[in-house]
């Protein structure tokens, strides 16, 4: 499996911070925010990783993270022109992935917890397609999964105004070989976006899509918005405080997994 970090976006909510700078380069506390997403990636076992970034981005990207050997992993870059969506990603990332599986996650997405790894892990050699379920208190800012008593999964919305869950689709999601494929039949949503949950629905409807749900004890935080950004900054400070242990270190990961 290989892994793609989509950090495209005009980060319009987090105006003006995000006017002369990338969303995805803003610190979260003592890091840049892509360095959580790449710490996530890293500890799901992913080595060969692509960094999908806006045209102008790329280079303060590059400068950060170059080609990644540093890490004991390999790094590539590509831009996306426009932000035309996150299921982009999977043409995008055509080349790169050439015929393998993928996980796609968000550059603005942080996750954080017990066993995340070795949960992740598990799930590199999914057949279709996995996402996870989070229950939140506003599920109508996300993707929003329906399940039925067993814990099928009935339907994903988008951002619905009228949430049929509580469970929000975090911005991590695996993917089988033919992502790219499907991917590329998709059309435009209404506000002009190949989404993510269309993909996701695609999967679906063949009945090849599976939902888990992310225990209470994962943290997930995403941090588009200048509330979230904040909190998201202060959690990190507090536990790396309180634990003495770091978060999204993504050099003291490298060496824990021995890769460098
Ligand atoms: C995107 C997806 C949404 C998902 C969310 C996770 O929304 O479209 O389905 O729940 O990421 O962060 P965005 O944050 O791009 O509006």
């Amino acid at each position: 499996m290989k892994g793609i970090i989509l950090a495209g976006g005009t980060g319009t909510r987090l105006h003006p911070i995000t006017r002369a700078v990338s969303k995805q380069l803003l610190p979260i506390y003592d890091k840049p925010m892509i360095y959580y997403p790449l710490s996530t990636l890293m500890l799901s076992g992913l080595r060969e990783i692509l960094l999908i970034t806006t045209p102008h981005d790329q280079d303060a990207f590059s400068r950060l993270l170059s080609d990644g050997s540093q890490l004991g992993i390999e790094i590539s870059y590509v831009v996306q022109e426009r932000p035309n969506g996150l299921a982009e990603a999977l043409i995008l990332g055509e080349k790169f992935l050439d015929g393998e599986k993928c996980a796609l996650i968000l550059g603005d997405n942080l996750f954080y917890g017990p066993g995340l790894g070795t949960h992740l892990r598990q799930n590199t050699t999914v057949d279709g397609a996995l996402i996870f379920a989070y229950q939140v208190s506003n599920p109508s800012a996300y993707g929003v999964v329906e399940f039925d008593k067993h814990g099928k999964v009935l339907s994903i919305e988008e951002k619905p105004a009228v949430p049929k869950s509580s469970y929000a689709v975090p911005g991590i999601y695996f993917y089988d070989e033919r992502a790219s494929h499907f991917a590329r039949q998709l059309t435009p949503s209404e506000r002009g976006e190949l989404e993510i949950t269309a993909l996701n629905n695609a999967y679906l409807e063949r009945g090849e899509l599976r939902a888990e749900i992310l225990s209470r004890a994962t943290t997930w935080l995403d941090t588009g918005t200048h509330e979230s950004l904040y909190e998201a900054g202060g959690l990190i400070r507090t536990l790396q405080h309180r634990n003495a242990t770091r978060i999204g270190d993504v050099e003291q990961i490298a060496r824990d997994l021995g890769w460098i």
